[in-house]
């Protein structure tokens, strides 16, 4: 793959501009901060964002995202804050509001890990500096341009390219979903009834499909949907906020675990992705993630590589 020449047409347009959902961008947007990974991969030190501050709010535990985003600013010459909603004045009602007024006052951008999407939102309309999606209940936007990063380096192209994602449609299955489609790949979606993903958003995915020349599938049988799969992508069953249903999805994914004879009908050089981190022997076998087809910690560096490329093109930094 080669996508430097992308860098030569760069794209100011995305000074300054939120990461929320992907929606909000287009597919020579997203080219571009491919391509502009690429090159940061191969550089990875530079003063790009020297003197720039990111601010990182979470209200979940991370591992991947809070070191990916700070060593990330690290490596351009800038800083990053960890703030827990535990610890600042949000955590005992301070307004998202304000606290957007009031960060956008010391940061260059805000990076946000939130139980709701509305919050994102909500903190977007009030902030005058670019905030990036970190997780949501609906999102991973960061997530999914990782995932698409690594596929390309996996493939050496995206259009195409048939990704099945088996297990829950949550948020990271959303976003692989958005920006795949927008990417011209065949997606397929495999999950069992009542964890399906959103309907609006499997709506839009489709629109982006059409216009892309791509294709949005819902395939209940994950043995159907992985038939001729060039990469199979699964999640945990049970994300962040729902551990009191963890026993009733144990029994509802019965059948959806990622394994050897789900491979089997995939193709021979099929790869393996996961957001991170996994439950090995519940959504996938530790054969299998542990395994010659696995590239998830490939995919798992591959954060810091295109966030640094969100976070340069947003600080509006060449
Ligand atoms: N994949 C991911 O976002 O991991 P963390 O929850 O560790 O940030
Ligand atoms: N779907 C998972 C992703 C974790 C990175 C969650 O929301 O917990």
């Amino acid at each position: 793959m080669n996508l430097i020449d992308q860098m030569h047409s760069t794209d100011t347009s995305l000074q300054g501009k939120h990461v929320l959902t992907w929606l909000e961008y287009d597919q020579s947007q997203i080219s571009y901060l491919l391509a502009r990974a690429q090159h940061i991969k191969e550089n990875p030190y530079s003063q790009a964002l020297q003197g720039k501050n990111l601010a990182m709010v979470f209200e979940k535990s991370s591992t991947r995202t809070r070191v990916s985003f700070e060593v990330g600013m690290v490596q351009m010459g800038g800083h990053a804050l960890y703030l827990n909603t535990k610890d600042i004045q949000v955590g005992r009602g301070e307004t998202i509001a304000d606290t957007a007024r009031v960060l956008s006052g010391y940061v260059d951008a805000i990076m946000y890990r939130t139980t709701s999407h509305d919050k994102l939102k909500e903190l977007a309309a009030h902030a005058s500096v670019p905030v990036i999606n970190g997780l949501c209940d609906l999102y991973h936007p960061c997530q999914a341009l990782a995932d698409l990063f690594t596929i390309l380096e996996l493939k050496g192209r995206l259009a195409g390219v048939k990704v099945v994602y088996v297990g829950d449609g949550n948020n990271v299955a959303h976003s692989l979903m958005i920006l795949a489609a927008m990417m011209g790949m065949e997606v397929v979606i495999s999950t069992p009834s009542g964890y399906e993903p959103k309907a609006s958003i499997v709506k839009e995915a489709k629109k982006l499909a059409e216009k892309y020349n791509g294709s949005v599938v819902i395939e209940q049988d994950p043995k159907k949907a992985v038939h001729d799969a060039d990469v199979i992508y699964t999640d945990v069953w049970t994300s962040m906020g729902q551990e009191e249903e963890a026993q009733e999805r144990m029994r509802s994914f019965d059948g959806y675990q990622v394994n050897t004879q789900l491979f089997m009908t995939a193709k021979n050089d099929v790869s393996f992705l996961h957001c991170l981190p996994a439950h090995r022997g519940e959504e996938v076998t530790g054969d299998i993630i542990d395994g010659p087809h696995s590239a998830v910690f490939q995919q798992a560096e591959n954060r810091m590589h295109v966030q640094k490329a969100i976070l340069q093109a947003a600080m509006g930094r060449g």
